[in-house]
């Protein structure tokens, strides 16, 4: 049979399939597309859930559960790091944590596939040179912790990077032509999340982003526990021995990657499911709310915390809905295997947003206000479903400071992360006896010291400094 006939085959078929759910347009330009681009569209169509879609778009306007769940959040109880009033000692968390390091038995899974358009960077956020002296970037920074976190506890730590089809071919790229930073290759996979497709506000159509091309955005970092079933991820960690997966974002160069206390108080405690969160200093901080409802930690995000209840207080004029999620975890493997058996184990959430599109004439529009719904799943929706989930409580000052928006804007910015990264190094050196003069700005590589106690032994008391410096091995 000709070529021309095999792909009108398939065009035929595809159209019946699509016309049972109205989504027939999808498939409006297969004339004019080359073969390549063809089977390209045909492969994005084959991988849509159409009912779910079409469920999704059907619930579009029902007030979402977290409405009527809010009124009853209270707070969650929580231990703090360092804290000796904690229900079991620092020590012994630290020594918990590092026996399961020692054995081999955490893996690390840094989620990146994100687009990043705030920050205004055309690359993977992980690629900004982020080193306030070295200028390294971000990605370097967290795989020199997990390097570092091997080398403490003589056992390997594999780490597990999870990227979009967006982030994928560049970030892969930059670890090859970094050599993973020196991760052996046997301890470092990058794994591609899922995908889910823009449709219009009005009728519930899927949108083509170009004639043989569907608008499809990242399925959300919940799209993490999918991609690690499917890929084989979880299995593959299951045979090495591990049991617990500490998980972070890519936008925080602070973040204390494998520390063996958060670990500790998550193993004796024997949860499946413990965050790390930081007392809000603002009612409206854009950071997402744990909070405790009918006995289960979940987390409300500041977009559906009506003000009302985020201004509640204390007798003493705390804020009662305090605990800021700084989206730093560790999961219980098992629990994350049980999980990734079922379907729904996620639910998705609807955001109403500007989605470019060509029309039935193949004219492109570029929309001024929300057109379209696209949908994400969290990876912290699976709070409510963990056993004995905990809370533990840390320093923003030291654990957070995430990179979201472009030099210049009023927090969260390329400056502010860089100042906070040199205020910790900088007291690290004071503690660990050097001088530091005029206010020079100095960066610790996680290669050289991964504390201030660890610095100790590795800096001459009195040594002084009062020019740039990038301590390194
Ligand atoms: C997120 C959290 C918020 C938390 C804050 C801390 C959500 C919805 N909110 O806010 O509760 O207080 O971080 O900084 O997560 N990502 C993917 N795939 C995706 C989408 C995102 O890998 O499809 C990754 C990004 O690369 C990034 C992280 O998830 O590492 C966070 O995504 P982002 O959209 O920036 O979350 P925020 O709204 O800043």
């Amino acid at each position: 049979m000709e070529l021309e006939n095999v792909s009108q085959m398939r065009r035929d078929q595809l159209f019946e399939k699509l016309k049972v759910h109205g989504q027939e347009h999808l498939v409006r330009f297969w004339n004019e597309l080359s073969e390549t681009q063809r089977s390209a569209l045909a492969d994005q169509i084959e991988r849509i859930d159409f009912p779910r879609i079409a469920h999704l778009f059907a619930d579009r306007d029902k007030a979402s559960e977290v409405v009527e769940l809010v009124d009853r959040a209270g707070e969650p109880a929580a231990m703090r790091l360092g804290d000796q009033k904690n229900r079991f000692s620092p020590e012994s968390a630290i020594g918990r944590g590092a026996d399961a390091l020692t054995g081999g038995r955490v893996a690390v899974l840094l989620v990146a596939g994100g687009q990043g358009t705030r920050l205004g960077f055309e690359h993977p956020k992980g690629m900004f040179p982020i080193g306030p002296v070295s200028k390294c970037s971000i990605f370097q920074i967290h795989v020199e912790k997990v390097v570092a976190a091997a080398r403490r506890y003589g056992a390997p730590v594999p780490l597990y990077i999870m990227v979009s089809p967006a982030t994928d071919l560049e970030t892969r790229k930059f670890f090859a032509e970094n050599e993973n930073f020196g991760l052996p290759e046997t301890d470092f996979r990058i794994f591609c999340q899922g995908t889910m497709p823009a449709i219009d506000d009005q009728t519930g159509k899927i949108l083509l982003a170009d004639r043989g091309q569907i608008a499809l955005s990242p399925d959300g970092h919940g799209g993490a526990l999918a991609a690690l079933q499917a890929g084989g991820a979880l299995a593959e960690m299951a045979e090495r021995g591990i049991e617990q997966v500490f998980y972070f974002q890519v936008d925080n160069p602070l973040v204390d990657v494998c520390s063996p206390e958060f670990l500790g108080y998550h193993l004796l405690a024997g949860s499946e499911l413990t965050s790390q969160v930081v007392a809000k200093q603002d009612p409206k901080d854009r950071v997402g709310n744990v909070v405790e409802v009918d006995g289960r930690l979940r987390v409300i995000e500041y977009s559906d915390l009506p003000d009302s209840v985020a201004e509640r207080r204390r007798a003493d004029g705390s804020l009662q809905i305090w605990a800021g999620s700084i989206a730093v975890h560790v999961f219980d493997l098992a629990f994350l295997l049980r999980m990734s058996g079922r379907a729904d184990a996620l639910p998705f959430h609807v955001a109403h947003k500007r989605v470019p599109f060509i029309d039935e004439q193949g004219r492109t529009h570029q929309p001024e206000k929300a057109n379209a719904y696209k949908f994400e799943r969290f990876i912290f929706d699976l709070l409510p479903a963990a056993k004995n989930a905990l809370v533990v409580e840390v320093d923003p000052k030291t654990h957070f400071a995430p990179l979201k928006n472009a030099p210049g804007a009023a927090s969260d910015t390329p400056e502010s992360v860089r100042a906070q990264m040199v205020a910790l190094h900088a007291d690290w050196l004071r503690r660990a006896g050097a001088e530091l003069a005029g206010g020079a700005p100095v960066e610790i590589s996680p290669l050289f010291a991964l504390d201030a106690e660890q610095l100790r032994g590795r800096i001459a008391p009195g040594t002084r400094i009062s020019q740039p410096v990038y301590f390194r091995p």
